[in-house]
C-alpha cells in the first residue's frame, strides 16, 4: 500500500469514528418530535377519570394536554382542579377557550410547557396519552411521586411496572387503529419500603419491586439467645419469610404462597406489624424503623 492510499484509509477511519461519536452523543428524540396530537375520545376520557376515582379533592395533571379535554372534563364532571401542559401554543390557546366556554377556567389551567420540564409533585392524579417510550422515560419520576398518587394512561403501559387495574373499551369513534378499542391502565404509586428495618429483638429485610414485596423477619441474635437459653453470640434466626403487595401506606401478605399472612402499616418513618399469622404472630404490634448506615443496633 503506497503512502497516499494509507492516508486515504486513515482519513476514512477518522471520519467514520467522528460520525459514530456524533450519533452516540446525539440527544434522545424528545416527546414533541414523537407524540402527535390525537385526542382521547370522550368515553375513554370518562373511563380514565372514573378509574382513577377523581373527585373534588384532586389535582389532575395531563401531560401533553392537546385540546384540554381531560382536564376540562375532570373539572366539569368531577369538580377537580387541573393543569394541562402542552408544547403546541395553539392547542393551549384552544384549551383555554374551551375551559372558558365550559365555565371551569378558574379550576382548569393550561400552560405552554414541556412535559419533561414539568414539576409533577402537585398532582394527585397524572393522566397521559403519550407513547410507550415516552412513558418509560417518565417512569422513574412517576414512581418517585407521593405514595398514593394515581397514574392513568390511555393505551400505553409502563413496561414491567404492571398496572393495578386495566380495562378495555370499544371505541367506535377512535381516530387511530384497526380494532377501535382503547385500553386504560391505572397505577397507584406504592410506598418506598425497600431496605432493612430495625425493631426490638428483630429485623425486617424488605425487597421491593414496584407494588410487590418480599420480606424476611429475623430475630436478632441476642433475642434468639434469650429465648433459647443459648450463648448470646448464637446466629440470628429467620422467623418468617412472606410476600405480597405494597400500597400507598401498607404492605399486605395474603399468605397464599408462603403460608404467612401479615399486614404492616407505614406511618411516617415507622413500619408496624398490625396483623400476622403463624410464627410471625408473636411479633404482632412490633414497630420497625429504617436502619442507619451501620445497620440495626445490637
Ligand atoms: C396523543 S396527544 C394527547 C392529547 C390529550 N392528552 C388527550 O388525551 O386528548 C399528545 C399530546 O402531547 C403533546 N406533546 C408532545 N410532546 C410534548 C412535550 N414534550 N411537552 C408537552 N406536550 C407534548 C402533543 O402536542 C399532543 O398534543
Amino acid at each position: 500500500m503506497d503512502r497516499a492510499t494509507r492516508w486515504r484509509w486513515a482519513l476514512r477511519a477518522v471520519l467514520l469514528a467522528t460520525a459514530a461519536l456524533a450519533w452516540f452523543m446525539a440527544p434522545p428524540a424528545r416527546a414533541q418530535d414523537e407524540v402527535p396530537f390525537i385526542t382521547t375520545p370522550d368515553a375513554v376520557t370518562l373511563a380514565m377519570l372514573q378509574l382513577a376515582g377523581v373527585g373534588p379533592q384532586d389535582t389532575v395533571l395531563d401531560l401533553g394536554s392537546g385540546d384540554g379535554r381531560i382536564v376540562i372534563t375532570a373539572a366539569r364532571r368531577f369538580g377537580a382542579r387541573g393543569l394541562g401542559v402542552e408544547i403546541v401554543p395553539d392547542l393551549v390557546a384552544q384549551s383555554q377557550r374551551h375551559a372558558q366556554a365550559a365555565g371551569v377556567a378558574a379550576r382548569a389551567e393550561f400552560r405552554v410547557q414541556d412535559l419533561f420540564a414539568t414539576d409533577l409533585s402537585p398532582a394527585t392524579v397524572v393522566t397521559m396519552y403519550l407513547l410507550p417510550a415516552v412513558n418509560l422515560q417518565l417512569r422513574p419520576r412517576l414512581l418517585a411521586l407521593k405514595p398514593g398518587t394515581r397514574i392513568v394512561s390511555h393505551d400505553w403501559d409502563l413496561g414491567d411496572w404492571l398496572p393495578d387495574r386495566s380495562l378495555t373499551l370499544d371505541v367506535p369513534d377512535k381516530a387511530i387503529g384497526q380494532d377501535k378499542r382503547s385500553t386504560v391502565h391505572l397505577w397507584v404509586v406504592p410506598a418506598p419500603v425497600q431496605g432493612l428495618w430495625c425493631g426490638a429483638g428483630a429485623t425486617l429485610q424488605v425487597t421491593q419491586r414496584f407494588q410487590q414485596f418480599s420480606a424476611t423477619l429475623t430475630a436478632t441474635a441476642t433475642a434468639t439467645a434469650t429465648a433459647t437459653g443459648r450463648a448470646p453470640d448464637a446466629a440470628a434466626a429467620p422467623v418468617a419469610v412472606f410476600d405480597g403487595r405494597v400500597g400507598a401506606a401498607e404492605l399486605v401478605a395474603s399468605g397464599s404462597r408462603t403460608g404467612t399472612s401479615a399486614r404492616l402499616v407505614l406511618a411516617g418513618q415507622t413500619l408496624q406489624l398490625r396483623e400476622a399469622t403463624g410464627a410471625l404472630s408473636q411479633y404482632e404490634g412490633r414497630a420497625f424503623t429504617r436502619a442507619g448506615a451501620a445497620g440495626c443496633p445490637g
